[in-house]
């Protein structure tokens, strides 16, 4: 069975931008069922949010007002972020520009990943520190575009060092192998050491991860 029949998916989808063309499955994250739609020959991200429940994560509020907030935060910032084209809180969905590129998780599992990139990851946590803020590092919510780095989720998180990206996120960029299996079988316990709590597999990629730090966090944390 394809995605599409598996999801069930409709052909198309009354916006506030018009009829939108739903062209295919992208990805289903924490928060929602994210679709490639096309609206006048332009192609669009349709998220349709869900309310599952995680043990990592408690949403107390409307997701999409949480991401409309985040969003007017980060386009305050240089951070590269599609831009938000509707948000609906009632039919609880939003509209962002679609980022035609490679999701980072595929760009690391192809072993694609070079020095250039980590350093914009660090400029963008470096960033998002300055403003007391974590985004979710995790590499299926940036996309790579002609060399640049999109963020193209719109989650954002009172900084905690705990979640940062020295701390947390660098693990999965920095782990290639793990990655690979991971997309194929999206079983977490290629990349996390326990699986339960979202902590990443850490110790065979310390010396890596250590090179791209000493390089490149301005972070003593
Ligand atoms: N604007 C976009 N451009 C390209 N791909 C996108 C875009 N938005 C989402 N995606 C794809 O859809 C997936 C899920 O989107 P995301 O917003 O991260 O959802 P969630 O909050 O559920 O994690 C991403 O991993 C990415 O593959
Ligand atoms: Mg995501």
């Amino acid at each position: 069975m394809s995605k599409e029949e598996l999801f069930n998916l409709p052909k198309t989808f009354i916006s506030g931008l018009g009829e939108l063309k739903i062209e295919k499955f992208i990805g289903k994250g924490k928060s929602g069922l994210s679709l490639l739609a096309s609206v006048e020959e332009i192609k669009v991200v349709l998220k349709l949010m869900h309310n599952e429940v995680s043990p990592f994560y408690s949403f107390t509020d409307n997701k999409v007002k949480l991401e409309k907030e985040a969003y007017s935060i980060l386009s305050g910032t240089n951070i590269k972020i599609p831009k938000l084209l509707e948000a609906n809180e009632v039919k609880n969905y939003l509209i962002k520009e679609y980022v035609d590129g490679i999701v980072a998780s595929e760009f690391i599992a192809k072993n694609m990943l070079n020095d250039k990139i980590i350093e914009q990851l660090f400029v963008i946590s470096e960033e998002m520190l300055s403003i007391n803020y974590n985004i979710d590092y995790f590499p299926d919510n940036f996309v790579m575009k002609e060399n640049s780095i999109f963020y193209i989720d719109y989650e954002l998180n009172k900084y905690d060092p705990k979640w940062n990206l020295e701390n947390w996120g660098i693990y999965y960029w920095a782990n290639d192998e793990g990655m690979k299996n991971f997309i194929k079988t999206r079983n977490a316990a290629f990349i996390n050491s326990d699986p339960g709590r979202g902590i990443p597999i850490k110790e065979p990629l310390a010396a890596k991860v250590k090179t791209w730090i000493d390089s490149y966090s301005k972070n003593d944390c």
